[in-house]
């Protein structure tokens, strides 16, 4: 198991100082720590269809950047670039290990672990995200500089390589493996392998209101909600034909308005939208799967592993019915199952007895069983 270590300040301090406000160094914050993945693996898997993957280096002085998957990095020659693979815990449980020690942050701001293998020299330039990002430097050395937040302006490098202009540092260091560099959204920053490198990024991304409501718009939509159409019976004679008066505007907001007040509605928008995931689950469905009384047998005697990715959250407003969201469904399986529930989406790992007032009721029982069988957990060897 991964243990964070913070040599300097406490987690407590990080959040009330650094967390969305300042990128900070974190000197060994996992000692001897070793890939989680090899340079070989990752570069398998940018093979494959289903994993998002992406090549960045430069030719005749110009950034490129390609989309995989990837047949062959034999055109890329000894150095200067980069290979880069999005949502690495979907696929490798080692991965997915990584996560865990970053929990003092909650779930549904988790996005993703990003791994990043460079050959010296290689990087993907001087750029901005919109994310919160611990770099947990694995094997080789990189350098990394992170400037101030400010307005720094950005273009396309490449059609698909979103650049910012060369910038003061604050932070200017070389990553040794087990140090980590926490950045914040907003601070241009700039990685180069010093030498064969490998970059394992947890990333932390919230919604923006325009995603949120977005989002709600197709929950309204699908749910069929939101009907009732602007009524103004006994309105006063209205005298200019063009205006939008204050008071219809006042009664035209208010309706959309009542839609964001109904906190039953909006929660449960956001616990299923929330827990859907970005990018694909590795999920492989049980060839033989198991009947309920197979499953509760098994239980008594091994552990049930989430997988890697999975999404699964409650809100404090219907956790005491036993409402969980998973993978974007929503199950209440009512107040007895309460703390199976919280155990289901608070843990990575469950066994009989945090499941166990869960596992009284059958209608629980038989949706574990389904999301055992659909691949969603499964039972660690
Ligand atoms: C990388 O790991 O090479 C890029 C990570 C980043 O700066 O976002
Ligand atoms: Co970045």
């Amino acid at each position: 198991m991964l243990t964070l270590h913070l040599d300097d300040f406490s987690l407590e301090h990080f959040l009330q100082h650094y967390w969305q406000q300042k990128p900070v160094v974190i000197r060994q914050g996992f000692r001897q720590f070793e890939d989680l993945i090899s340079p070989d693996e990752l570069a398998g898997l940018a093979f494959e269809a289903e994993v998002e993957s992406r090549l960045v280096y430069k030719k005749a002085g110009q950034w490129q950047a390609e989309v995989g998957p990837f047949e062959s990095y034999e055109h890329l020659g000894e150095q200067d670039w980069t290979l880069i693979v999005q949502a690495v815990n979907h696929w490798s449980p080692e991965v997915a290990e990584l996560v865990a020690p970053f929990s003092f942050i909650p779930k549904w701001r988790f996005d993703d672990v990003m791994i990043s293998y460079s050959t010296p020299g290689g990087g993907v330039g001087p750029h901005i995200d919109l994310y919160d990002v611990f770099i947990c430097q694995g094997s080789g050395r990189r350098l990394w500089r992170v400037g101030d937040i400010g307005n720094h302006r950005q273009f396309a490098a490449h059609a698909a390589l979103l650049h910012t202009d060369p910038f003061e540092p604050i932070i200017d260091v070389e990553l040794l493996p087990g140090d980590i560099l926490y950045i914040p959204p907003g601070f241009p920053h700039d990685g180069v392998s010093l030498e064969h490198s490998m970059s394992f990024s947890v990333g932390f991304r919230s919604k923006s209101a325009r995603d949120m409501l977005s989002g709600l718009a197709d929950y309204v939509i699908d749910k069929e909600l939101g009907n009732a159409l602007i009524s103004d019976p006994k309105r006063p004679l209205h005298h200019q034909q063009g205006q939008i008066n204050a008071s219809d505007f006042s009664m035209i907001r208010a309706q959309m308005q009542a839609l964001l007040d109904d906190d039953a509605m909006v929660a449960d928008f956001a616990g299923s939208f929330l827990s859907r995931t970005k990018c694909q689950l590795d999920l492989q469905a049980l060839e033989d799967p198991f009947d309920a009384p197979e499953l509760l047998e098994l239980l008594q005697q091994e552990t049930l592993v989430r997988i890697g990715g999975l999404r699964c959250f409650y809100l404090d407003a219907t956790v005491a019915q036993g409402v969980c969201y998973i993978d974007g469904e929503r199950y209440e399986f009512g107040a007895s199952c309460k703390d199976a529930v919280v155990a289901l989406c608070d843990s990575e790992s469950l066994d009989y007895a945090s499941l166990a007032t869960g596992l009284g009721k059958p209608e629980f029982v038989l949706a574990l069983t389904l999301w055992v069988n659909t691949g969603y957990w499964y039972f660690q060897d």
